[in-house]
């Protein structure tokens, strides 16, 4: 995606071939800031302080973070270190363990001398199979808003909603559940989208509504209980979320507030379609809200809140009474039976184990139970 006429990833090898370079996420919206990760231990901060965030993103700068580890020691001991490390960075999305599974896999079978060189192909690799990946999810999805521009007026915009972040800053470039409103507006398709601020960290208010500024796409952002009454007067035609982490029968995990905005869909037969990379399906496991470990960060989160000032200064103020407590959780599961459809990038499917067993033969559950409506 283009920043100020420059393209960007999030994520990139230095000039130098051996560091990793990366846009601080923590510094957006009010400042642009890239930084140079050198160390293993850099990586893994990179992705527990957020500087990266975002599933797909976490899981490209894990795999980074292993060649880093292999550039300095490449001994068996360092690789089963930093896999150990970087895993616990964070604990609900799974491309972070996708990742580091198919960096540990390849680096293991090999000489230490030869795990440096190929670790830092794989982290490459990972990373433009991301970029594909995310591109086709976005014409998957969409053929979803060109039916929804089909009930229009000539000039009358399709109004998305979307929760957190799942555009180009969460994963390598495109995005998840942005890439269908890239690819519609490069078609010229008229849309509107409704941000969800998403609070406690505001990553609709300060990332998703910075990208789709950047690149043109008309957003409004609104607080996180706003869309229940959007969608019961009818201002929302379509919601595309990302997912941290998909059972095998199409349970999604996704940021704190996505399962109320999926309930107050289907209260109002408003469409609720999840987009998805498959390093973000996790087969092992098929009840979401009983097998997803949640992330619980720092109450300080919830009891905090930065902003810019009027001199330009980025502060962080108080917003409780001081001694209240405040818990933080970061993300919820919105079962299966509230999710209309699965955008992956090898189609639209239907959120159950026979829709992305159809999708997905090679990892078809044969004894996956589907969750009973109601
Ligand atoms: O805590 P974050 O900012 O890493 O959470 C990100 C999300 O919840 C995204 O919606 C999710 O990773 C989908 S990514 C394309």
């Amino acid at each position: 995606m283009l920043v100020d006429g420059v393209p960007y990833r999030t994520i990139w090898l230095a000039d130098d071939g051996w560091a990793v370079e990366i846009i601080d996420q923590t510094r957006l919206p009010h400042a642009f800031v890239t930084r140079r990760l050198e160390t293993l231990q850099a990586a893994a901060n990179a992705i527990g302080d957020m500087q990266v965030r975002g599933a797909p993103l976490i899981g490209a700068c894990a795999a980074y973070g292993m060649a880093l580890a292999m550039h300095a020691d490449p001994s068996a001991d360092n690789l089963a270190r930093s896999y150990d490390r970087l895993l616990a960075t964070r604990p609900t999305a799974v491309n972070l363990r996708w990742a580091l599974d198919e960096m540990a896999g390849l680096l293991r079978e090999l000489s230490p001398n030869a795990r440096a060189t190929a670790a830092y192909r794989r982290a490459a690799e990972i990373c433009d199979e991301d970029v594909a990946t995310c591109e086709a999810i976005g014409g998957h999805g969409l053929a979803l808003i060109e039916a929804a521009a089909r009930g229009k007026s000539a000039g009358e915009p399709v109004n998305l909603l979307t929760h957190c972040n799942a555009g180009w800053l969460a994963t390598v470039d495109w995005g998840t559940a942005l890439a269908p409103i890239y690819k519609a507006h490069e078609r010229g398709l008229a849309l509107h989208v409704w941000v969800d601020e998403t609070r406690p960290r505001n990553q609709g208010a300060a990332l998703t509504a910075w990208e789709l500024g950047r690149h043109g796409v008309p957003h409004t952002v609104i607080v996180d209980n706003a869309g229940g009454h959007l969608m019961q007067h009818g201002r929302v035609d379509l919601c595309i979320v990302g997912t941290d982490r998909t059972t095998a029968r199409g349970d999604v995990c996704n940021k704190i507030g996505t399962y109320l905005k999926a309930l107050a869909a289907h209260d109002n037969g408003v469409p609720f379609y999840v987009a998805l990379p498959h390093s973000t399906i996790d087969w092992t496991i098929h009840d979401g809200v009983a097998e997803i470990p949640i992330e619980q960060r720092d109450p300080a989160e919830v009891l905090e809140i930065a902003g810019l000032t009027p001199a330009g200064e980025v502060a962080r103020v108080a917003l409780t009474p001081a001694g209240s407590a405040a818990a933080n959780y970061a993300f919820d599961v919105t079962p299966a039976r509230l999710v209309s459809g699965l955008i992956t990038e090898r189609g639209v499917c239907a959120a159950s184990a026979d829709g992305l067993a159809g999708l997905y033969p090679e990892h078809a559950p044969e004894h996956a139970p589907e969750q009973a409506d109601g």
